[in-house]
């Protein structure tokens, strides 16, 4: 192995002590493959085995908590014990390789799309549909449902631990319903909830705690508390890089193991504030200044990608597209093999890289999302 790359297989500690055998994590990428019911079916455990021998932790496709928050055909569920034992076999396919197991748990609130939720209407922290072609206009949620809706991450929680996994990231990132309290665009509300930048934050510190109170409920070993977040959104009024530190400061006050910044590209600048030609993920690791470990993505590929992460003082890399094409990616550049990365992929590959049907078919139709042959 190049001795530049060496930093990428040292052992990182979160936290919690949960202890990951390098700083290569796969990014969550939702698989539409479960059954209609959420449960695991075998196609998505054949892409999960895949993808688990080389990496330190996977980070799963999101799973809903509460039956509203269904947001895609074909997303696992984690809102009954029921879920519990294919859970339990996606945490053992991914553990058997040596990856530390981590559920992504998520609410989409206004990005739910209805006919996913037997025609209901989505809810959200107020009555604004989100700017997108033929977006619904969601339904505010009443005090008790939010109520409600913490205490299913809770429960989210309580199952991942019975499940046997590592750790639950909390998808606050990607506009679903945390980012939709948080956000100025999406919260009108003038109650506990919303009215003013610390208050829009109270939805998400809220699940934070449920989480962590579950964690220390029933687990019994270390277990880990990500939070995902999108440091900015288009949208006017929308959420910026400075509230993002606020919000920052206020999850570091919490015992997390990592945030999780979700970015498309890992050198991307302000989308909002052009005259600001500092890298985004620079402005945040600065401002954390190792308060908590940090996982950066977007657009790593090349094992030089992933070393300029770290070199921003970001412990932890995550990849995700990449490994879709490339599943050996950490084997091969630990063995100094890196000329034998796979790039690209072509359709008819997708069976071979285990990448379930439902999967390939919504890769294929976002163009650009994948670098096809
Ligand atoms: C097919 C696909 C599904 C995704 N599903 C999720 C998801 O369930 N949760 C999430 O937080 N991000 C999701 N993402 C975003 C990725 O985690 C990641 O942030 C993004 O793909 C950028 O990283 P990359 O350039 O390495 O692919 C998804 C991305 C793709 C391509």
């Amino acid at each position: 192995m190049k001795e530049e790359y060496q930093k990428l297989f040292e052992p990182y500690v979160l936290p919690s002590g949960v202890t990951l055998r390098n700083r290569v994590v796969v990014a969550p990428m939702t698989t539409h493959s479960a059954f209609e019911n959420g449960m695991v079916t075998n196609d998505e455990l054949a892409y999960y085995a895949l993808r688990s021998w080389g990496v330190g932790a996977f980070i799963t496709a999101c799973a809903y908590v509460s039956e509203g928050g269904k947001s895609f055909d074909g997303q696992i569920g984690i809102t009954d014990d029921k879920f519990i034992p294919g859970l339990k076999a996606m945490a053992d396919t991914i553990k058997g390789k040596g990856a530390k197991a981590i559920l992504q748990i998520m609410h989409g609130g206004r990005m739910v799309n209805p006919k996913v939720i037997g025609g209901k209407q989505p809810v959200s922290a107020s009555e604004v549909a989100a700017l997108r072609p033929n977006a619904v206009v969601p339904r505010a949620l009443t005090d008790e449902e939010i109520e409600q809706i913490i205490r299913d991450f809770g429960e989210a929680t309580r199952r991942a631990i019975a499940a046997g996994f590592d750790g639950v990231e909390i998808h606050g990132a990607n506009t679903y319903l945390l980012q939709q309290f948080f956000s100025p665009h999406s919260n009108r509300r003038n109650d506990k909830w919303g009215g003013s930048l610390k208050k829009r934050m109270t939805f998400p510190t809220a699940i934070v705690e449920a989480v962590l109170k579950s964690v220390a409920d029933h687990a019994q070993e270390p277990f880990a508390v990500g939070y995902r977040l999108s440091p900015e959104e288009v949208e006017e009024p929308g959420i910026t890089i400075p509230d993002t530190l606020q919000l920052l400061d206020k999850l570091i006050s919490y015992p997390l193991d990592y945030i999780h910044l979700s970015i498309g590209k890992y050198f991307v600048t302000s989308l909002r504030n052009k005259e600001d030609k500092t890298e985004v993920l620079d402005t945040i690791s600065r401002h954390v200044a190792g308060r908590i470990p940090l996982i950066g993505v977007g657009s790593v590929h090349t094992p030089e990608d992933a070393v300029k992460v770290m070199d921003k003082g970001i412990p932890l890399v995550a990849l995700g597209r990449i490994l879709l094409c490339e599943p050996r990616w950490v084997e091969k550049v630990e063995e100094g093999w890196e000329f034998e990365l796979h790039y690209r992929i072509s359709a008819d590959d997708m069976d071979k890289l285990k990448i379930p049907r439902a999967m390939a078919e919504s890769i294929q139709s976002v163009p650009g999302w994948l670098p096809f042959e």
